[in-house]
């Protein structure tokens, strides 16, 4: 099983990263979104980026020019029918998924690996909504995807060794550092990151000291590069309590309970960097 060519569904900040960093490694890749001005605007950030490590000395204009030239527009899924290999960085929703995973089973050939960069939803009942289970699997990438190292490779129930295999070597040849683990709710990274970062939030809740004293706590004495509550601003703190109800509901232990105030910001709609408040204020 070769990998040449990949589709990536949905163009946000995961997608695009994830197209970038496929496209530099020397694959053909089709960004692909519901529309135009969604794959342009993913399309932008990674001719910024590829234009910053052009400035740095780190690629030539030429490879620049190379990478672009491997990325290709796509508004319609239907395109998926002749790619290798289809990674979804769609909205975290599980029906929606189900709903695209069915499609893209009915739309590429037999030999296609289905792969989903969800943070926390059971890759083997995305897998169930398909009929290869064996070809589904779960490639997690971390924010912001071109700087780091780690990509979560989740097993469903079904995922074939050689299916598995294939999508290690890939990731390393993106420069990643694949990692395995199995299908349990929020797999290794947020089962261990959000309850530190719900318990950070709670800390605050209780005022047992300020969001910037809890921030530099964790950075300073844990050598965090962020604090947790900067860090929850950065990955969205919609991102963050769907994530803790994964979890709450996936393990039913009240251990993983969404603290109160994460909840009474996302309902005021301060969802972090990307609305411009969330714990903190952002230009
Ligand atoms: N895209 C591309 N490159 C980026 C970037 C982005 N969005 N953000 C930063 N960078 C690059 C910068 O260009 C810079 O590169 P150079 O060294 O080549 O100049 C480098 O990263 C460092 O950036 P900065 O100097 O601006 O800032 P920094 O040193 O504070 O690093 C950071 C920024 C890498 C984001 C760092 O703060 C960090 O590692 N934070 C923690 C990130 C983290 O924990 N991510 C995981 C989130 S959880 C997740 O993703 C899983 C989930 O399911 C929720």
């Amino acid at each position: 099983m070769n990998v040449e060519k990949i589709m990536v569904v949905g163009a946000g900040q995961m997608g695009s990263g994830i197209a970038q960093v496929c496209a530099i490694a020397g694959y053909e890749v089709l960004l692909n979104d519901l529309k135009q001005e969604f794959v342009e605007r993913g399309l932008g950030v990674i001719a910024k980026n590829l234009s910053r490590q052009v400035e740095k000395g780190r690629m030539s204009a030429e490879e620049k020019q190379n990478v672009l030239d491997r990325l290709t527009i796509s508004v319609d899924v239907n395109d998926a029918k002749d790619v290798d290999l289809v990674i979804e960085a769609a909205v975290e929703n599980m029906e929606i998924k189900a709903k695209l995973f069915a499609q893209l089973d009915s739309i590429t050939p037999e030999h296609v690996i289905l792969a989903s960069n969800t943070s926390s939803l059971p890759i083997t009942e995305i897998a169930a909504a398909t009929k290869r289970p064996e070809k589904v699997i779960g490639m997690h990438f971390m924010n912001p995807v071109p700087v780091m190292k780690l990509v979560e490779i989740i097993r469903g129930l079904a995922t074939s060794d050689e299916v598995y295999e294939v999508i290690e070597t890939m990731t390393k040849k993106l420069g990643k550092v694949p990692v395995e683990v199995n299908d349990f709710p929020g797999f290794v990274s947020n089962r261990i990151l959000m309850p530190m970062i719900n318990e950070a939030i709670y800390t605050l809740y209780e005022g047992v000291a300020s969001k910037e004293a809890i921030d530099e706590v964790m950075k300073l004495g844990m050598n965090h590069p962020m604090g947790p509550l900067t860090l929850a601003d950065f990955i969205g703190l919609d991102t963050c309590l769907y994530i803790m109800e994964t979890l709450h509901e996936g393990f039913g232990d009240d251990k993983y309970r969404p603290c109160p105030l994460l909840r009474k910001y996302v309902k005021a709609g301060w969802l972090g960097r990307k609305t411009g408040r969330g714990f903190y204020e952002y230009e």
